[in-house]
């Protein structure tokens, strides 16, 4: 049996990506392996959202083909491969294979040509009709949760992203199909599922099939209220679009206990200025408005974001408006990336004026106010108790356990392995930058 070695990188759609692979290729005679150095074929799932997750690919070949070792069979999928294509032969010495991002599952027929002794195998197709999107238990990055993907692709072309064109454009799943994948996962013992999708509040099925009899403003907020029916224990979803964010998205999360309460909501900006020309739709004014209304929710919702610093043509003001945003919004997390021209997307036409050391200190700025505003809003948590799913033994501290909280953070306590896959309470005693640690109830 020919051993394969899968390494992801980039968002929850290539990990989800990933797993369907997995699934796909140990359904056909091969074996997966979390062993390099014995493996026949080494597959990187790749990101193309930044500059540098890019350059990794690069290296990352390099050194496989450098290892003292036998060359292995090496195939790229992913962003990269998509976007990159045939000549990624060209570029990168020793890649065999090239796998678009909608045809992992087709990776089994891929690899068997290249052990065939075809050379420079590729395929950039679409999905099959009968693509089959479940994945099998043991192939799941968690016993205990799952990724569902509702929707792929993106339409919205913000001038900065890559994602349109490695993705391609939206298109989601049947609540049917969704309902009937949460249900089989639940029966199997997962106890919370993540619906994921570039924006999953975009969500738009072609055929209305199993979403009938159910309430929503949006296709989005019926589909939560279905996947609430199906009793999952917990159900969270990212990420959300700010422009089709609607009220109804938070009445459905007070109305159905399963419906975690966390939302991760990209503003990128708190420029309107910088936001037009970036492309999102939104305005500061509409954004504030959705954070207000979360916060007055009568669930505690955490809210985390996305801030891209140093867009082409951000003035000292702009950002400072970002950091007036994050000030004002309170985030209990959020990811702050500097500005990476991807070829081929509009802004890549526009002139990358702010300096390298001016995004970094741009960066740093930002992230010494998000953390102070963070620390400010978790000590919320002292002394509260939080319901968390127990996903891992930590290799933090001894008898560690750790998983997340329906707030999606990260929560580290002691206890014994036999509450792994359990939901149990713990009560906070010490906030730190990512993680809570408590002790339990
Ligand atoms: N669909 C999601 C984002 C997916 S990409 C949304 O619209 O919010 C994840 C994050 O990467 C984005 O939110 C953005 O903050 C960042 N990003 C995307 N393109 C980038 C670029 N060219 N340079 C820097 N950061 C970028
Ligand atoms: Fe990229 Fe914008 Fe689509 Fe998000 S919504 S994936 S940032 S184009
Ligand atoms: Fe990266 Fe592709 Fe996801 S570019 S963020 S892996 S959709």
């Amino acid at each position: 049996m020919k051993k394969v070695y899968l390494e992801t990188y980039g968002c929850q759609m290539n990990v989800s990506d990933s797993e369907r692979v997995a699934s796909n290729l140990a359904g056909n005679g091969y074996e997966m392996t979390e062993n390099e150095e014995n493996a026949d074929v080494i597959l990187i799932n790749t990101c193309s959202v930044r500059e540098k997750a890019e350059h990794k690919l690069y290296s990352r070949v390099g050194r496989i083909r450098h290892a003292d070792r036998p060359k292995p069979v090496i195939g790229v999928m992913g962003c990269v491969a998509q976007l990159e294509g045939n000549t990624l032969f060209k570029k990168i010495e020793g890649v065999d294979l090239v796998l678009g991002t909608r045809a992992v599952g087709r990776a089994a027929k891929a690899l068997s040509s290249v052990f065939e002794g075809k050379t420079d195998v590729i395929d950039l197709g679409e999905r099959e009709e009968n693509y089959d999107w479940t994945v099998a238990d043991t192939h799941r990055h968690s016993p205990y949760v799952a990724f569902v993907p509702i929707i792929e692709g993106c339409n919205k072309f913000c001038t900065y992203c890559i994602v349109p064109f490695s993705r391609g454009r939206e298109r989601s799943l049947t609540a049917a199909e969704i309902v009937r994948q949460v249900l089989e996962l639940r029966r199997n013992g997962v106890r919370e599922v993540h619906l994921i999708g570039q924006n999953v509040n975009s969500y738009r099925p072609e055929s209305n099939v199993g979403l009938e009899g159910f309430e929503g403003k949006s296709a989005f907020s019926k589909l939560l209220r279905a996947v609430a029916a199906t009793g999952i224990e917990r159900i969270k979803f990212t990420t959300s679009f700010p422009r089709d964010f609607h009220e109804d998205i938070v009445d459905a999360i007070e109305e159905h206990p399963n419906l975690c309460n966390w939302v991760h909501l990209p503003v990128q900006s708190g420029s309107n200025r910088v936001l037009k020309h970036m492309k999102r739709g939104h305005t500061i004014d509409r954004y504030l408005k959705q954070i207000d209304r979360l916060r007055a929710s009568s669930r505690d919702i955490a809210i985390t974001t996305d801030i891209i610093v140093g867009f082409p043509g951000e003035t000292e003001q702009d950002f400072q408006e970002s950091v007036d945003l994050v000030k004002y919004c309170g985030y209990d997390s959020a990811y702050i990336f500097r500005y990476s021209p991807r070829p081929g997307t509009p802004a890549f036409e526009m002139e990358d004026d702010v300096t390298d050391a001016e995004k970094t200190l741009r960066f740093l700025e930002l992230e010494k106010e998000q953390k102070a505003s963070q620390n400010r809003r978790l000590t919320r948590y002292l002394g509260a108790e939080v319901s968390v799913l127990v996903e891992n033994r930590s290799t933090r501290t001894e008898n560690g356990l750790t998983g997340h909280s329906t707030c999606h953070k990260i929560v580290n306590f002691v206890g014994s392995d036999d509450l792994l896959g359990q939901v149990v309470n713990v009560k906070i005693n010490e906030i730190k930058t990512n993680s809570l640690f408590g002790e339990l109830v």
